[in-house]
């Protein structure tokens, strides 16, 4: 399998996440989704940027520790990531000992290379942008942000960035798809055809940062430091075989105001220690926010949150990728949000879908119909041009594109129904036949549309999937493997809920208004609120779920809530068609309680029978494909795979004892 590594930017800890880190990380799930369903093995990496002067004084004004305040916003990031079910593999904190290590391996082979000198500087930084500013706007303002600059004057070691200039020039002449879009190659291109000077890449008037290896008045210039988490994050300097698989990366995504960073300062820094270089840095453009670049020093940001629980966190996706020509600027509103959302997801695909669902209910008792052998299909060219479209557009970032793409065939479907009636058909007995393989044919293309769709609605695409019967995980569908005919004649359907119910603008407009004011107002992090693929049918309070005491710590009464008992399990097995559960019949002391867990990648059913297993009690029931678990059992998940491994007791403990 073709390694992936992909990574986003690692977030500055100074303030909570906003929608433009949503974004970003939200591109690259899709991404890893995606390339995922093209069978490569991805690892995906994101984290937090927690040294530097930022950092410093955003803690100092809070009155904390830089390191209290860093470990808040760091799990305010991993938690929102959680709720909006983004699925890192791993998440690197610069504050952590076995980054620190790689950042000075990293330095010392640089230095002993050498290519870092002592020197001084005195000259202009943007705290912002953690930029030395060489060359200020005319009004002598950061370049980068506009944001007014300090001078600063200090004993400083220095990187020979200047002696790169050639191989850096040479370097984009060979691998032109090293920096994309294009517009952001050219800039990067003409920038360093003018000629680098070397970089400071130490600081003695911060203290936030890590040490000078040996000359502790300074601390690493934290974009030195921000920069080897890419490696660090997937095992530099600590366990080798790991980066040695992962490393290079083949994918860092960025937004467009660190291009320099990215694809001058860290080639050279990496061409400096003989380390290999990343194959692409993607940058991508800014989401405005009332005409202004969405930050978090103007305070003109909006929350990914409201959005994620009102709409949906597929909605959201579908938003941001629908609405952004990846690469250009993009205006955020909520108008827009509920506008995209009523008429391309419930009017579109939405529809679609419920009305498929229904006509198969109503005229085949709910099962899959057998069309006529010699019905030829209508999409039959159509589908895989839009396949083969879609993947030229995501292979090129272009989602927008590529969700046009997909939506061509949804527009197709309506047409296509609108055209043959099926409702008249079914009026006509003679004409059965007809039916059957109007509905066939509609309910395939559907299966194609939820396939391609999967990477940026993978909530919807599976619900979509389990609704057309379909057994096994949406997500292990190669899309190689896409053809006509995956829906088998006399299949059951399980016509469910709307998938994309529609919603009243107005209010929905006003509910997520007031949910961003009371997320803003409590100021501490959220309390976790997982969040809902689809739309919240009661405007979404965190009610019944822990709130968090100051940073991410719950009380007592909190934890007592989670009622956790021993349980036995009484017989385990298979269930047909899904490969990776299993049915669980569990005894807790008052009753045998059906389970459903997610271990039969690991377990043998057989030798389960018998054995002593933690039991989440207390959590509501709910379907795992269509079997119904009440409870949960509990287990490590351990390694990169995430095996399970089942907590148990190594002494004896009676069923149904209560653990606290
Ligand atoms: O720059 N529109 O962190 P940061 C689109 N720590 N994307 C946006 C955005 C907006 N309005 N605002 C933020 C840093 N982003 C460094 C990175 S990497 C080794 C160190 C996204 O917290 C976008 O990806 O300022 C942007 O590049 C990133 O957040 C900046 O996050
Ligand atoms: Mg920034």
């Amino acid at each position: 399998m073709p390694k992936y590594y992909l990574t986003t930017p690692i977030y500055y800890v100074n303030a909570r996440p906003h929608i433009g880190h949503t974004y970003t990380t939200i591109v690259a799930d899709t991404i890893a989704r995606y390339r995922r369903m093209r069978g490569d093995d991805v690892v995906f990496l994101t984290g937090t940027d927690e040294h530097g002067q930022k950092v410093e004084r955003a803690a100092k004004s809070a009155g904390v520790t830089p390191l209290q305040y860093a470990d808040r916003i760091s799990a305010e990031y991993r938690r929102l990531w959680d709720q909006l079910d983004l699925r890192y593999d791993r998440f690197i904190r610069t504050t952590e000992w076995r980054h620190e290590r790689a950042v000075h391996n990293l330095l010392l082979k640089a230095r002993d290379a050498g290519h870092i000198y002592k020197g001084f500087y005195e000259g202009l930084y943007c705290v912002s942008d953690e930029f030395y500013v060489d060359e200020p706007t005319p009004e002598g303002n950061c370049p980068i942000c506009g944001r007014a600059l300090e001078k600063i004057r200090e004993e400083n070691y220095y990187f020979k960035l200047s002696a790169f200039t050639d191989r850096l020039l040479k370097h984009y002449e060979d691998h032109p798809e090293f920096i994309q879009p294009e517009a952001r190659r050219n800039e990067v291109l003409s920038f360093v055809r003018s000629g680098l000077r070397d970089l400071s890449v130490s600081r003695t008037s911060i203290k936030w940062g890590i040490p000078w290896p040996d000359d502790e008045k300074h601390v690493i210039y934290v974009w030195y430091d921000a920069l080897t988490s890419y490696m660090s994050g997937v095992g530099y300097g600590d366990d080798e075989i790991q980066y040695e698989k992962v490393w290079p990366a083949d994918l860092h995504l960025i937004g467009k105001e660190i291009i320099r960073f990215h694809a001058v300062y860290w080639p050279a820094f990496l061409m400096a220690a003989d380390e290999p270089l990343p194959r692409q840095v993607v940058a991508h453009g800014w989401w405005t926010f009332e005409g202004e670049k969405m930050s978090k020093s103007r305070g003109n940001i909006r929350l990914a949150q409201p959005a994620a629980s009102v709409l949906g966190v597929d909605a959201l996706r579908y938003f941001l990728l629908r609405e952004m020509v990846f690469g250009q600027d993009g205006s955020f509103s909520l108008d827009s949000l509920v506008g995209r959302y009523n008429s391309d997801l419930a009017n579109g695909l939405g529809n679609l879908a419920s009305r498929v669902l229904t006509m198969l209910e109503q005229n085949f008792g709910g099962l899959i119909p057998e069309p006529p052998a010699a019905a030829p299909n209508p999409f039959a060219d159509e589908w895989r041009e839009a396949a083969r479209a879609y993947q030229q557009s995501f292979d090129a970032f272009a989602f927008s594109q590529g969700l046009q793409e997909i939506w061509k065939l949804v527009a197709s479907a309506d047409k296509y129904l609108a055209d043959t009636k099926p409702w008249s058909l079914a009026a006509d007995p003679a004409r059965r036949d007809e039916l059957a393989s109007v509905l066939y044919n509609s309910a395939e293309l559907l299966r194609i549309v939820a396939v391609l769709a999967y990477p940026v609605l993978p909530h919807s695409a599976d619900k979509i999937w389990a609704q057309l019967g379909l057994r096994g995980s949406i997500s292990s569908h190669r899309l190689e493997n896409l053809s006509w005919g995956g829906l088998r004649p006399s299949d059951p359907i399980q016509k469910g809920d709307a998938v994309f119910p529609r919603v009243q603008k107005e209010e929905a407009i006003e509910r997520m208004e007031q949910m961003e004011e009371q997320i803003r107002a409590e100021g501490a992090p959220k309390p976790a609120e997982p969040a809902k693929p689809g739309p919240a049918a009661t405007p979404a309070p965190a009610a019944g779920l822990p709130a968090a005491a100051g940073d991410g710590k719950i009380s007592i009464d909190d934890f007592m809530k989670v009622e956790l008992r021993v349980g036995e399990i009484k017989s385990a097995e298979r269930i047909a068609g899904a490969d990776k559960i299993l049915r669980l019949m569990v005894d807790i002391g008052t009753e045998v309680r059906q389970i459903v867990a997610g271990i039969a990648q690991f377990y043998e059913p057989e030798k389960l029978v018998g054995r002593r297993v933690i039991v989440v009690v207390n959590l509501a029931p709910r379907k795992l494909r269509g079997v119904e678990s009440n409870g949960m059992v509990v287990a490590a998940t351990v390694g990169p795979e995430g095996r399970p491994v089942l907590a148990g007791f190594h002494e004896d403990a009676p069923v149904g004892s209560r653990l606290k």
